[in-house]
């Protein structure tokens, strides 16, 4: 089709984690969470369904964004979020937003492959900061060169797991020459978290998603925290619609449950556990999560045959080759009972 723009017939396009729609299998390969989401979702949406889908929906979700507001506290108000239709809806926004053109857009390596994608959508370049062996950060990070316009941190970081502290995290910010977006899709399983900088600095924004901690990855709902200026620029760039009906009354029960979250995230912190030490004692490097899934490098056993097997098992893992780091297996927690089938499989195998 030679009326494509170069930059997008020259890219390969964003590959997701496998979604096998028949048959069954274990799968811990997209950090989805294992559980059902709160039953006060249901609810929610079952009451919009039957108030009739006739009519657009709220543009701005208000009534999420005054709840998230609550929650947040720290005098965040409701001006100060934009909801998007997943993160990743989010993370295009912020993107199309600050980065044209033969701009620069920065990222630590090895991390999510989209920040990479939504920078060639631009025609613009990804810039890469490799992450130390102990996945710290160097200054590297914050370095000023020509262009630069925005910088992505994923925090924590896929596929580690691992976590810089809010500290550094805002020493970063206040060097980098350009926005920083803190992308804290797995925060809820973490111990501390970054929305407290927003208020010190305009060009630190922290996005928020639904899909890993509140089981909802099929909802499609995210947010975004960021000062009320910065929101405003924002909007001009989401779709006019970008978050439907249902979504928006499914994530505005699903917040208000925080007595859900609370014994969700104690199930998956402890299911963490028992998976890191498994996997320790059968070899594998496996590096200590604040996330829900776990990076696993193995010292003698390749990686891609380990992940072909258990597909040849049924257990569906996510396979990452890292050109000039490696490759591994990352694994989701799922729950006691798949991560010990997870297990006993590896056991046969390595
Ligand atoms: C680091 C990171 N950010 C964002 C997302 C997107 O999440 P959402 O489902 O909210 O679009 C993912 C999903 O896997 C992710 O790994």
């Amino acid at each position: 089709m030679n009326y494509v723009r170069p930059e997008i017939a020259a890219m390969q396009g964003y590959v997701p984690g496998e979604q096998p729609r028949g048959g069954k299998f274990i799968k811990l390969n997209t950090n989805e969470n294992p559980y059902p989401c709160s039953p006060a979702v249901a609810r929610a949406v079952g009451a919009a369904l039957e108030g009739g889908l006739q009519r657009y929906p709220d543009p701005m979700a208000e009534a999420f964004r005054i709840r998230a507001a609550e929650l947040l506290g720290n005098g965040v108000g409701p001006d100060w979020i934009l909801c998007g239709n997943g993160s990743d809806d989010l993370l295009t926004i912020v993107t199309r937003a600050f980065v044209g053109q033969a701009d620069c857009l920065r990222l630590p390596y090895p991390s999510y492959i989209l920040y990479r994608t939504l920078a060639q959508l631009q025609g613009a370049e990804a810039e890469e900061t490799r992450f130390n062996a102990d996945w710290t950060l160097g200054d590297d990070f914050s370095a000023p060169r020509p262009k630069l316009k925005l910088a992505f941190l994923p925090n924590p970081n896929s596929p580690s797991g691992t976590m810089l502290p809010p500290p550094r995290v805002a020493e970063l910010a206040d060097r980098l020459p350009c926005p920083l977006l803190i992308d804290e899709a797995y925060v809820d399983f973490a111990d501390s978290h970054c929305t407290g900088l927003v208020a010190q600095n305009e060009r630190i924004m922290v996005s928020r998603s639904l899909s890993k901690s509140y089981a909802l990855a099929g909802l499609r709902f995210g947010y975004l925290v960021a000062q009320p200026h910065v929101i405003a620029e924002l909007i001009k760039m989401k779709d006019s619609y970008n978050c439907d009906s249902l979504s928006i009354a499914g994530a505005t029960a699903a917040i208000d449950d925080r007595a859900w979250l609370a014994a969700n995230r104690e199930k998956i912190v402890a299911s963490r556990r028992r998976l890191i030490d498994g996997l320790r004692e059968l070899g594998f490097a496996a590096v200590e999560s604040q996330a829900n899934f776990v990076w696993s490098p193995h010292a003698t056993a390749p990686a891609r045959p380990l992940y072909e097997r258990l597909k040849a098992e049924r257990i569906l893992v996510r396979y990452m080759d890292y050109p000039g780091w490696g490759d591994g297996l990352r694994i989701s927690v799922g729950t006691d009972e798949q991560i010990d089938a997870c297990l006993a499989a590896l056991r046969r195998m390595v």
